[in-house]
């Protein structure tokens, strides 16, 4: 080869170095946008240390104000201040735990620490059960004392003294539940001041002085530096956060006894029981599961870090405790570690391992020790437990749990209209309507693009007029322009959150330069609730409802494209102290916007993509930007049962995948699934190409209609769930082992799933699928939802697939309403008529229950709705009436009555019903038990009963 050539071939090769350089940058580009554990300080630090007993004591304790009172000292060594700690009980079996900085310390802390505001909902606190005396004793085994804490008739909970541990167990074994610091890893950073540089020069030169001059003394000297300049600020890709007060993280190890797994702690792409990320077996770079809410570009399936939400309550289940839970209130970043068992081999640490026995270690990076535990056992207690404490969710409007549809972007209000017809056009029936950032001007929110949405009042009132609504979104992040009215207000009255420098944060999203509201503070949220009444948000009408995107927030040039950490809010609340909550108090405030606008009476209806704990008071939350593949739709559904598990239960996945374009068959499968999501809603991205049911070919938008005409059916059921969830926290979508808690085989089963306690759902996660194997649990049986084929419970079958639906069954002994006439929405099928399908069980017996309301006001909190429990006994149905009938009530009421009653399973062949209200008798015929297209075997049905929903009644089978 000659020079030329030779020069000519390394440029070669190093372009194609460069160039395969560039691919893998662009591959894992997304990756490493975000911060892996050892890329953050508090929890590398935190993930090395070794378990071992604490060095840590209680003294000093005593009953204060009904608490538990002590303070946490570190014997061996006196230099640190003690921390106080308080545990109060609550009703039905819950202890809150406090640890914080003593404010009377000398010298103080420099500030108070962030508590989180407003997630405990009031109601709570005046359920304390109020301590009266101390009780401390030596307990069997142990070598100090312990206080003990009355929680209810079967638990207690134990603040041992030394080492400082404490735990809850069942007080007649004397069996543990769950413990903390039962390792030895409690640790909590306390504030610093900033010492003045001459501070610091001074005691480097005092140091200096007794050093040695040999090379290993100056390297320790050269780490002491970089260490004490890693405490002022942290840098990540170029970005520096500032850390005024020093690093302030706290971490503590928690264990669940009796438990064969964990779960919850969303939000996370990730199996439904959470896999341990540390420990024997397990890669040394495996990640903690992440609690930070982001904006994740693309996210992947099977990665523990955290999405756009975060809530950091843990539930355990097992086969010999049953269920419990542990919920820190703490909105800074947080990591969480799941450990295989054998992690702390050589502590010296012997744990009572008469039971099985899950660890965790919890790591935040700021904020106070606010903790709850939740003794179950049962799921449903844990679930109720947990949202005594944060809320349970919010009533919603009837039309909000029927079918939307949405893209990114329905251009313009002639794309909106072509659209709504051809839903009309195909039979396709649908609730809402939804307008992405496009039809801002620019991106400005509350405002039209005036050529695209020249008469945005029109466009609502006409899909009003068939019963539909329209929701808008409406991000945090502002426009910094001049001329737009919301930055010059909230510029004007400092509204915004401030940089480290006490400026307007400007940060980068879709208008551009922008500014978001700091909703922390009780003054800004009620001025953006304001924004929403009719006379601010010019061109909405009552049919208007609102999307909060981006609220993580999203912030294209931040760190982690997100707020920098020492941006401050209302107080000198520093963000890294409340970043996982900044959401919420701004789903929070549009919510009570929506609440107050126009007469005040209509129930809100806001969707949150950034979530914390109690964002279920507030609305529906969906799972972000997922992609159209199978596994994103099989990850939808452990990512609903988290959600469901942690009180949000109205929760949905983008139905065909936001991202990409899904070839048919997944997405009528998408459809056949997410029409048993809690929130049903199909979105794309602008980039995918259009993929309304209408646009696959006649049998494609056959499949897709029947799909949305199922959840149409089951409307009544499903409002009847929210309800339910709205008085128990128990969620409308549930794991099987809630229903059945003590059968192994459902415990890690997260592809199948119960929509209340009477169907159980199979979702199909691959193409061209012939078989699934299912497993239906329980003693009874299950029916088929649409055939009636009669299934034996606790056996996996091998079930044929078919292209027309997914496998679904009503379990045996159940009742569900259905309303089987299909209209354009929810709203014209109000006054529509009911089915009854009543699946026997082997003693020929079934129960059910039905919630009504006008599905749309507050009525129903002073009693204006229909609650009814059917029960199939003896050969009798009857409707008893469960709602409170107290004469202060306001009522409300229906004309719609049953117009067909199907028996399951029924033993014998009746011949007529006897309806003995009226004293008339009706025939009983042989019918098909799914309407459409005449599927399903004949089973026993009872037309026209012509009984009123709203009223009791007995009908007798002769
Ligand atoms: C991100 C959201 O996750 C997505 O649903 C939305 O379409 C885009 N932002 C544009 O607003």
């Amino acid at each position: 080869m000659n020079p030329p050539q030779m020069k000519n071939l390394t440029l070669l090769l190093l372009l194609l170095l460069l160039f395969s350089l560039h691919l893998t940058s662009v591959l894992s580009w997304k990756k490493d946008e975000f911060r892996n554990c050892n890329q953050t300080p508090f929890c590398k630090r935190a993930r090395s240390r070794k378990p071992a007993p604490s060095s840590l004591i209680a003294t000093d304790v005593s009953v204060s104000d009904g608490d538990l009172v002590a303070k946490i000292t570190n014997r061996r060594d006196d230099q640190i201040k003690p921390l106080i700690l308080s545990l109060s009980a609550y009703q039905d079996g819950i202890l809150r735990l406090k640890i914080d900085e003593d404010p009377s310390s000398i010298p103080p802390p420099p500030k108070k620490r962030f508590e989180v505001p407003n997630v405990v909902v009031p109601e709570f606190t005046s359920k304390k059960l109020w301590l009266q005396n101390l009780d401390t004793k030596t307990l069997d085994g142990d070598s100090s004392p312990s206080s003990i804490v009355y929680l209810n008739e079967e638990y207690d909970a134990v603040l041992r003294h030394e080492p400082f541990e404490i735990y809850v167990r069942d007080k007649s074994s004397g069996k543990r539940v769950i413990s903390l610091n039962s390792h030895g890893l409690f640790d909590f950073e306390q504030l610093k001041h900033k010492k003045p540089k001459s501070d610091q020069e001074e005691e480097k030169h005092d140091h200096d002085q007794y050093q040695d001059d040999d090379q290993d003394q100056d390297q320790v000297q050269v780490k002491e530096e970089k260490d004490e300049d890693e405490n002022w600020a942290e840098t990540f890709r170029g970005h520096t956060d500032s850390r005024p007060y020093g690093p302030q993280s706290i971490s503590f190890d928690v264990s669940f006894y009796g438990a064969d797994f964990v779960y919850g702690i969303p939000e996370h792409a990730t199996s439904f029981a959470l896999k341990p990320t540390r420990g024997p077996g397990l890669e040394d770079h495996s990640e903690p599961y992440r609690l930070f809410n982001l904006d994740v570009f693309e996210y992947v399936n099977e990665a523990p870090f955290g999405l756009y939400g975060s809530i950091p309550f843990m539930i355990s289940h097992g086969k010999t405790h049953g269920t419990s839970g542990f919920f820190w209130l703490n909105a800074a970043e947080m990591q969480i570690d799941v450990l295989t068992a054998g992690w702390d081999a050589d502590s010296g640490i012997s744990l009572p391992s008469d039971r099985s026995r899950i660890d965790t270690l919890w790591m935040s990076e700021a904020g106070i020790v606010d903790a709850f535990f939740f003794v179950g056992p049962k799921p449903k207690d844990v679930v109720r437990q947990y949202t005594s404490v944060t809320g349970t969710p919010a009533m919603p409007q009837l039309f909000a749990t029927a079918y939307h549809q949405c893209r990114w972007n329905y251009r313009d209000e002639e794309d909106v209209e072509n659209v709504d017809t051809k839903f009309d056009e195909n039979n396709i029936p649908y609730d809402v309507l939804w307008l992405d950032i496009e039809h801002t001007d620019g991106k400005r929110y509350f405002t039209w693009d005036r050529v695209m949405f020249p008469h945005p009042e029109e466009m609502q009132n006409k899909l009003a007029a068939k019963g539909r609504h329209m929701v808008t979104i409406v991000d945090p992040h502002t426009k910094r322009d001049d001329g737009y009215f919301l930055h010059k207000e909230a510029t004007q009255k400092g509204y915004y959150v401030k940089d480290a420098n006490g400026n307007d944060f400007d940060g980068w999203c879709w208008p551009g330069s922008s500014s978001y509201p700091d909703t922390l503070n009780p003054e800004i949220r009620s001025w953006w609730a304001d924004r929403f009444s009719y006379e601010n948000y010019v061109g909405s009408t009552p049919s208007l409802y609102i999307w909060n995107d981006m609220n993580e927030p999203s912030v294209f040039n931040g760190p982690e494209l997100t707020m920098p950490r020492d941006a401050l809010h209302y107080g000198g609340v520093e963000h890294r102290e409340l970043h996982n909550v900044y959401g919420y108090y701004f789903h929070m405030a549009t919510a009570d916007g929506l609440q107050k606008r126009g007469n005040g009476k209509d129930r809100p209806f806001v969707l949150s993509r950034a979530i914390f704990a109690g964002s279920q008071r507030y609305g529906a939350i969906w799972t972000g930007d997922n992609t159209a593949e199978w596994e994103h739709l099989r990850v939808s559904v452990p990512m609903i049962l988290s959600l469901g598990l942690t009180g949000i239960s109205f929760s949905g996945a983008d139905v065909g995948g936001f991202f990409g374009n899904p070839e048919p068959e997944l997405l009528v499968r998408w459809y056949q699934v997410g029409a048993f999501y809690p929130f049903f809603r199909a979105h794309a991205h602008h980039d995918t190409k259009r993929r309304e049911p209408w646009l696959f070919g006649e049998r494609n938008t056959e499949l897709i209609r029947d799909a949305i005409h199922v959840r149409y059916m089951l409307l009544p059921y499903f409002y009847t769930l929210f309800r339910e969830a709205n008085t128990s926290g128990v969620p409308v979508v549930r794991p099987l082992w809630m229903e059945f808690p003590s059968e192994e085989a459902t415990f890690n089963n997260d592809e199948a799933f119960m929509v209340g306690n009477s169907i159980l759902v199979q979702g199909i996660y691959a193409e061209r699928a012939k078989h699934a194997s299912v497993y239906l649990p329980g003693k009874q049986s299950w029916y088929d939802l649409r055939t009636g084929t009669t299934y034996k419970g606790s056996t996996t079958y091998k079930l044929d697939i078919s292209e027309d639906s997914i496998p679904a069954f009503q379990r045996a002994g159940t009742i569900i309403p259905r309303k089987d006439r299909f209209r354009r929405s929810s709203t014209q099928m109000v006054n529509d008529p009911y089915t009854l399908v009543i699946a026997l069980n082997s003693s020929q017996a079934a129960e059910g229950e039905l919630y009504v309301d006008d599905g749309k006001s507050f009525d129903f909190k002073h009693g204006a709705y229909i609650h009814r429990r059917f029960v199939f006994a003896d050969g009798k149905l009857t409707s008893v009436n469960l709602a409170p009938t107290s004469p202060g009530n306001s009522r409300f009421s229906t004309s719609s009555v049953v117009e067909r009653i199907i028996l399951l399973g029924n033993a014998s062949r009746p011949k007529s019903a006897h309806i003995e209200s009226t004293n008339l008798n009706v025939d009983i015929e042989l019918g098909p038990l799914w309407l459409q297209r005449g599927r399903g075997s004949a089973v026993v049905t009872i037309r026209k009963p012509g009984v009123r929903i709203a009223d009791d009644w007995t009908i007798k089978i002769l």
